[in-house]
């Protein structure tokens, strides 16, 4: 099963991605997660996204198209994955068409992840992420048991730095000037499913399920 989350930061795609990988047996693809690492580590990558990623910009298309290339080209994705943070542009989303095309697969399903502007910028600017494994809390809807500890690995909390107020806003409108036009990209193509992200995560997992099920099954 080959998925792609379609939706604004904050929508929940790191939250239930994690859900339908343990529940499906698939692996989380996070563009995200893999150049903040990189950023982390100081690699050549991570330096150059450093300064697009602090402000809330997206990262090139060559850039990342070269990375998810490389990146699904690994074994571990053979089981089938979920695409979390790419494509973020049409580019991008027509090289994952050739990319997969070579491999000789197709996208099944496209989930957008339905939330409203005000509950997005609530989420974001409460969440805390675990500097050590990556779960992350949100201080109010889903609190740490200890403040600053990841209640998974014991790592420290902390606030991404685009995270902040301003960062906020530059990259919902982002998402809707540059990447909402991928709905009507893979709306073409029938692939679209579209959830209410809001009410309680086991909620929003039930509603991805519905899609998911049937897809799972036909495998
Ligand atoms: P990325 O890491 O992909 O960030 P994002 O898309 O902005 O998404 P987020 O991780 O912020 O949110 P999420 O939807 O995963 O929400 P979460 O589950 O954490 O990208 C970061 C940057 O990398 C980009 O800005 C760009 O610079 C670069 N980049 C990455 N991919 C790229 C690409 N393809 N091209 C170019 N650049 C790229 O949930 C948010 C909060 O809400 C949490 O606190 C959570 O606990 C809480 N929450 C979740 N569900 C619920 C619920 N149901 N009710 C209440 N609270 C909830």
């Amino acid at each position: 099963m080959r998925i792609v989350f379609l939706a604004p930061p904050g929508a929940g795609k790191g939250t239930q991605g994690a859900l339908i990988c343990q529940h499906y047996g698939i692996v989380q693809l996070s563009t995200g997660e893999i150049l903040r690492k990189n950023k982390g580590d100081g690699t050549e990558l991570g330096e150059k996204a450093k300064a697009y990623m602090d402000k809330g910009d997206l990262v090139p298309d060559d850039l990342m198209i070269e990375m998810i290339k490389t990146e699904l080209d690994k074994e571990i994705y053979s089981k089938g994955y979920i695409l979390d943070g790419f494509p973020r542009t049409v580019p991008q989303a027509e090289a994952l068409d050739t990319i997969l095309s070579n491999f000789n697969q197709n996208i099944n399903a496209v989930i957008i992840l339905k939330v409203n502007k005000e509950e997005l910028i609530r989420r974001l600017s409460a969440r805390r992420t675990c500097r050590t494994c990556g779960k992350t809390f949100h201080l109010i809807f889903d609190p740490p048991e200890k403040s600053n500890q990841c209640d998974n690995c014991g790592g420290e909390l902390y606030q991404r730095i685009d995270d902040r107020p301003e960062t906020i806003l530059n990259r919902l409108k982002i998402f809707h000037d540059r990447t909402s036009p991928l709905i009507n990209y893979y709306g073409k193509k029938g692939l679209v499913s579209t959830v209410k992200g809001t009410g309680k995560t086991s909620e929003v997992f039930e509603r991805i399920e519905e899609i998911l099920d049937p897809i799972k099954s036909e495998e």
